[in-house]
């Protein structure tokens, strides 16, 4: 169904149409220096709602995974769906939020949190109650009217978020988002990311080196290898939600996080 719920009556565990299906999709670059194999034969469906983490070493084209879904690259094999259909540029449904964030430096945070909606030709006053609303959620109540130099790294990432919320989409890329900040600011945005996704269910394609990081937010995370990217291995995460960051210190969770690294030590990625 459209809601992403189960018909009544219907089996709940049958399976569901994936909201985005990567059916043996390759990616090669071209480059001054040759051909840049990127991606091999990656397949991956993500059901509506599903929260998914990659990860994997710095180069194996997780990014460019990113690009794909996002329509802002095309596959050099293989086929992309989103919702059902062919993809053709970037789909409608989609937000994406970066690593570094693409705050404008001469724009308000509320203006650069309504400046998706702009892009899209939305009407402005429309979104400016919600927009205000999210900046509050996300702790950056009063900061409306300041500017992005103004903020922390941790609230300018929490305005990219806001920023990427605001037009409601469907699904949300994010490539790691929280890679820049400090521990401490990484956890709360973690905590505030899992709520959010609990609330909204998103379908989420999230990008992180961190390990405990995929473990803590996923229903599902993908491992890739050295490059060029392959999947080597795809993760579920059984953990009860909501999960706190206590949750990291049980016996499963480290053992989610210990089976996951001592697969990448085996792969020669990270050492034991
Ligand atoms: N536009 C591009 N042109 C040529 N090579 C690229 C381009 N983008 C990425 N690559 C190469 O593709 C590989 C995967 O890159 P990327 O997807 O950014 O990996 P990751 O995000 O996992 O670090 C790397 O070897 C990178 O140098
Ligand atoms: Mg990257």
């Amino acid at each position: 169904m459209a809601d992403g719920t189960a018909p009544e009556g219907t089996d709940k565990g049958a399976i569901q149409a994936p909201y985005v299906s990567i059916s043996r999709v390759g990616k090669t670059y071209a480059s001054p220096r040759g051909a840049v194999p990127a991606l091999v034969d990656i397949s991956l469906d993500i059901a509506p709602g599903e929260f998914i983490s990659v990860v994997g070493p710095s180069g194996c084209g997780k990014s460019t995974l990113l690009k794909l879904v996002a329509g802002l690259e095309e596959p050099s094999a293989g086929t992309l769906k989103v919702a059902g259909r062919p993809l053709k540029g970037p789909p409608d449904n989609l937000a994406v939020v970066f690593q570094r964030d693409v705050l404008l430096d001469w724009r308000t945070i509320l203006d650069n949190v309504l400046l998706s909606i702009e892009f899209m030709g939305l009407p402005r006053a429309k979104y400016k109650d919600r927009a205000v609303a999210l900046l509050q959620r996300f702790g950056l109540g009063g900061f409306e009217h300041r500017f992005p130099w103004e903020l922390s790294g941790g609230m300018r990432q929490r305005a990219s978020i806001c920023r990427a919320l605001l037009s409601d989409p469907e699904l949300l890329l994010m490539d790691e988002p929280f890679g820049a900040l400090d521990a401490m600011t990484r956890d709360d945005l973690n905590i505030e990311l899992a709520r959010i996704w609990q609330e909204t269910r998103k379908t989420l394609l999230f990008i992180t080196h961190s390990i405990a990081e995929a473990v803590f937010l996923s229903d599902r995370v993908v491992m890739m290898g050295k490059a060029p990217g392959m999947v080597v291995d795809v993760i579920r995460i059984d953990l009860p939600r909501p999960r706190s960051l206590a949750s990291r210190e049980t016996a499963e969770f480290v053992e989610y996080v210990a089976r996951i690294r001592h697969h990448f030590a085996e792969l020669g990625i990270v050492k034991e």
